[in-house]
């Protein structure tokens, strides 16, 4: 591919093809080459070979090779000339600019870029250093005492800014030019123009490209001090919505697992990296960006989101996830339980519960939009406004949804879930797609389906059966069979006015106005309807078809609450088992009831 000549072919000369896929794939020499698991297929013994001598990689299972650019245009999904620029920035060999654009201004940025990085890696090596300082141990024995090893101090390079506020500064000025350090986000200025550190007293966590080059930190204080963290501003090496914290440590897991875990913080990176679970990414605090979707697509579409889900925090997670869900990525989400019922982070739920516990969880977590029909559902009391709230709150994630298939499948779901008339919500979704709405609107028409067949009936036989409609309207009240259903007021309304003697249009008109507009409609409905002769058993039947849905609507209320229980406290507590035993009861008790309907 690379043409004699060409840029791509002189950077290919220079290039160290085992250094690249060395950045991707664990590699041992043998002999001339060097081998390692091969990235583009499962497999436990390797048979993937790099041959520095001749520049390539060849795989003897799959049969992939070529290249160092097309290595990283398989593994990177990128293009050739983003492949050129990419082995070119790996392998620290200065590019060209093209012909046409560049020349000495776009050099002198590229040149500006190489001594960001060059300062960078001195910072953070310097930073490293001042934890074996006097005031250095203090952080070390408060990152020992948050549970971090040793080992793992130094696999993530954590460091020490000092207080003196000047300490770094003072380091940097002997190796670059006092401008560069104006650029690095690393110096500020007091009101003397005299350069100061930024970051003074923090825990030090260098934040890295995602080929593990350091492009800006983060700083926490040990204390109570403000702000908790303190992070680099974007600089010309470091744009915030480009990078995730631990990419370059975790890409490889990814690969072999299949999936990413994103965390929030970079404690929760560390203490999941630490149990053992090393595909893990942080997006550190901000909600996720595009070009940190993009990035992360590249290594993965699958991802367990474990932030957060608290109220507060619910809508922004919801805001960065529509991201993920637009770019076709496959989403669970983890919500963790705390012993306390308080919140628990990542971090906090291995140091109390371990690893194995949390990957248990993890294992367990649910698909996303699974997730958000669990939390309509909790919106849906069964009346038309609320279930029209809860289909309106899952809408825009299903439109978001790439795949016509998948969006089709997930408007069964819902429907089903919810109760409402799949043709009718289907309809809906096309036409607020085509309409570029984000609201169902057609709410009667919705949800039509969820006046019963055997409502409608028994309705019908309030106005027209006159041999037994006293008697019906007893069983109904003294059964109360009319609770929680669409049609609630109207029965409310028909068995409390006392029955219309022969549905004359007077007693009609004077019992619609008691109703609103939809009952109202339902009514008249009814009353105008020819239907068949209506029979005792028939209204026996309609009624044992409500009086089941009854238990069905109890036992599903029953269920939300011994899951909403067991999500908040974890089971633990006694109050709350207390609490659990007794909605565990209740359900047996329903249960039983239905089973003795249907039976
Ligand atoms: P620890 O208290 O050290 O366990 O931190 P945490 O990761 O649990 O912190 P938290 O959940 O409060 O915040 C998650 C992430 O948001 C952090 O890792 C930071 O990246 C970011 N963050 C938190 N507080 C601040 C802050 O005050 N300023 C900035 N810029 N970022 C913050
Ligand atoms: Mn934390």
């Amino acid at each position: 591919m690379a043409e004699p000549g060409s840029v791509a072919e002189r950077i290919k000369q220079q290039a160290d093809i085992v250094r690249v896929v060395g950045e991707y794939v664990r590699l041992k020499k043998s002999g001339q080459n060097f081998t390692g698991l091969c990235p583009f297929h499962q497999e436990k013994t390797p048979s993937f070979a790099v041959h520095p001598g001749k520049q390539i990689y060849h795989c003897f299972g799959c049969g992939a090779g070529g290249d160092v650019f097309k290595f990283v245009m398989e593994m990177d999904k990128v293009s050739f000339p983003e492949a050129i620029r990419a082995v070119a920035e790996k392998c620290a060999i200065p590019m060209p600019e093209w012909r046409g654009r560049g020349g000495p201004q776009a050099q002198q940025a590229t040149q500006q870029r190489r001594l960001l990085l060059e300062m960078h890696k001195a910072a953070s090596a310097f930073f490293l250093r001042q934890l074996e300082t006097a005031e250095g141990r203090v952080a070390r024995a408060y990152l020992e005492d948050r549970g971090l090893k040793p080992e793992t101090i130094a696999r993530f390079g954590l460091g020490w800014a000092p207080s003196t506020g000047e300490a770094l500064v003072r380091f940097l000025r002997s190796k670059f030019s006092p401008a560069l350090l104006d650029l690095s986000g690393l110096a500020s200025r007091d009101r003397n123009e005299q350069a100061f550190d930024r970051f003074r007293r923090r825990v030090m966590f260098p934040i890295a490209s995602e080929s593990g080059r350091v492009v800006a930190f983060g700083g926490r204080a040990i204390g109570d001090e403000q702000p908790k963290y303190l992070n680099s501003p974007e600089t010309g090496i470091y744009t915030k919505s480009h990078v995730l914290y631990n990419l370059d440590r975790a890409r490889e897991a990814i690969r072999r697992e299949g999936f990413a875990v994103l965390v929030e913080g970079y404690m929760d990176a560390i203490a999941l990296a630490e149990a053992g679970i090393e595909n893990v990414i942080a997006s550190c605090g901000t909600s996720l960006a595009e070009g940190q979707v993009r990035l992360l697509g590249r290594f993965t579409k699958n991802i367990v989101v474990n932030f957060d889900l608290d109220a507060a925090g619910q809508a922004a997670t919801d805001r960065s996830l529509v991201l993920l869900l637009g770019a076709d990525f496959e989403i669970r989400v983890l919500v963790l339980p705390s012993a306390e019922g308080g919140k628990s982070d990542p971090d906090q739920f291995i140091r109390k519960q371990g690893a194995k516990a949390y990957r248990e969880v993890l294992g367990r977590s649910p698909l996303y939009l699974d997730y958000l029909i669990a939390r309509a559902r909790r919106m849906d009391s069964g009346t038309i406004e609320s279930k029209l709230r809860a289909v309106n709150f899952l809408l825009p994630y299903v439109r978001l949804l790439p795949s016509p298939l998948a969006r089709s499948e997930w408007a069964s779901r819902i429907a089903s879930e919810l109760r409402v008339d799949q043709a009718v919500l289907r309809q809906s979704l096309v036409q607020a797609a085509a309409e570029r709405r984000t609201e169902v609107k057609a709410r009667a028409e919705l949800l039509t389906a969820a006046v019963t067949p055997a409502e409608r009936r028994l309705l019908k036989m309030l106005l027209d059966a006159d041999e037994f409609r006293e008697r019906l309207a007893g069983e109904i009240a003294r059964g109360e069979v009319h609770r929680g259903l669409e049609t609630e007021k109207l029965f409310a309304v028909l068995l409390e006015a006392g029955l219309p003697s022969n549905g004359s249009a007077e007693e009609l008109t004077a019992l619609g106005e008691r109703l609103e507009e939809r009952d109202r409609r339902l009514l008249f409905d009814l009353a105008f309807e020819s239907a068949a002769e209506p029979s005792w058993e028939e209204a026996e039947s309609c009624l044992a078809v409500l009086r089941r849905r009854q238990f069905e609507t109890q036992l599903r209320a029953v269920q939300a609450e011994i899951e909403a229980l067991k999500n908040q406290s974890g089971g633990a507590g006694t109050g709350g088992k207390v609490e659990l035993l007794r909605l565990l009861e209740k359900k047996q008790t329903l249960r039983a009831s239905l089973d003795r309907l249907e039976g």
